[in-house]
């Protein structure tokens, strides 16, 4: 399995020759991971400060960032927590400039979701099967429907003493799809109603939402397929970037420390390939529409 699509590039404002751009979009679609290994995203002096395991309160496994500002999951007061947002807020428009430049597609239809910062160590942390990152599987959250909608991320590693963050890629989404679809469920729309109107989700699940979390529970609940199934391990060193579809691509993070994330949503018509969106495969293989 190949599933790394490396570009040799150093800075966040590209420029990219139409090639690269559309060379990267295709990679991306198909669901590889696109890989910059001198892409780093550095911290200045006062921001190596917020480099320790105690920036987050201990409860949330990230400190998060919201585009309206708002800091969450974080022990951070006053001036640190000024620190620490303003460091989020530099790379997340560091995220998205790079990615607009380097898919020009889907320039001003990305849509800014939360930034996250993972200070906690992976390797050792306890969460049950469901919650467990460390098993392989495709993002679906009960509580934020997507309705079809794309999870795009980009992933920084600025760990100060160069350990890599540890992620096994599996097999391609249509292959895991076949195996785990016909044990998912579509609830019904009064119960994916009811639970929006009391707030357990933000927005109403389509049937696309209980099918993904399907998926996502089915994979990492399956033990044998844990073990089993194909999969590669990948090293993403310090000083390194990666972007892939989080909801396409199966993956499980097994160790590292010190990650930035930012997560963009992306309407499936705003693909160059609709067609390998995980809404479509879907409904090719249910044989009916999903939202
Ligand atoms: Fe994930």
């Amino acid at each position: 399995m190949d599933v790394l699509h490396t570009i040799d590039v150093a800075g966040w404002n590209g420029p990219f020759s139409a090639d690269a751009q559309a060379g990267a979009c295709d990679a991306l679609e198909r669901g590889n991971v696109l890989f910059f290994p001198r892409l780093e995203f550095r911290l200045n002096e006062h921001e190596r400060l917020l480099l320790t395991p105690d920036a987050s309160d201990g409860k949330s496994k990230n400190v998060s960032l919201k585009a309206s500002g708002e800091l969450g999951g974080t022990s951070c007061t006053g001036e640190q927590a000024s620190l620490m947002q303003h460091m989020m807020e530099r790379f997340a428009r560091d995220a998205a400039r790079f990615l607009e430049a380097l898919i020009p597609a889907y320039a001003n239809r990305l849509a800014r979701a939360p930034t996250s910062y993972r200070p906690v160590e992976i390797a050792g942390r306890t969460a049950s099967a469901i919650h467990d990152d460390t098993r392989m599987h495709v993002d679906a959250f009960p509580s934020r429907p997507m309705r079809g909608k794309r999870i795009l991320r980009l992933f920084s590693n600025i760990h100060p003493a160069n350990a890599p963050r540890v992620w096994h890629v599996g097999e391609p989404f249509e292959e895991m799809a076949r195996r785990f679809l016909p044990a998912a469920r579509e609830g019904s729309r009064a119960q994916a109603w009811m639970m929006g109107a009391l707030g357990v989700t933000k927005g109403t699940r389509s049937s696309y939402d209980w099918l993904m979390l399907g998926l996502h529970d089915g994979a990492k609940l399956d033990a044998e397929y844990q073990r089993r199934s194909p999969q590669i391990e990948i090293a993403f060193p310090a000083g390194s970037t990666w972007i892939c579809f989080t909801d396409q691509v199966m993956h499980a993070a097994l160790a590292g420390q010190y990650v930035l994330e930012q997560t963009f949503h992306l309407d499936v018509d705003a693909m160059v390939a609709p067609d390998r969106a995980p809404l479509r495969v879907l409904e090719r293989l249910r044989g009916h529409a999903l939202v």
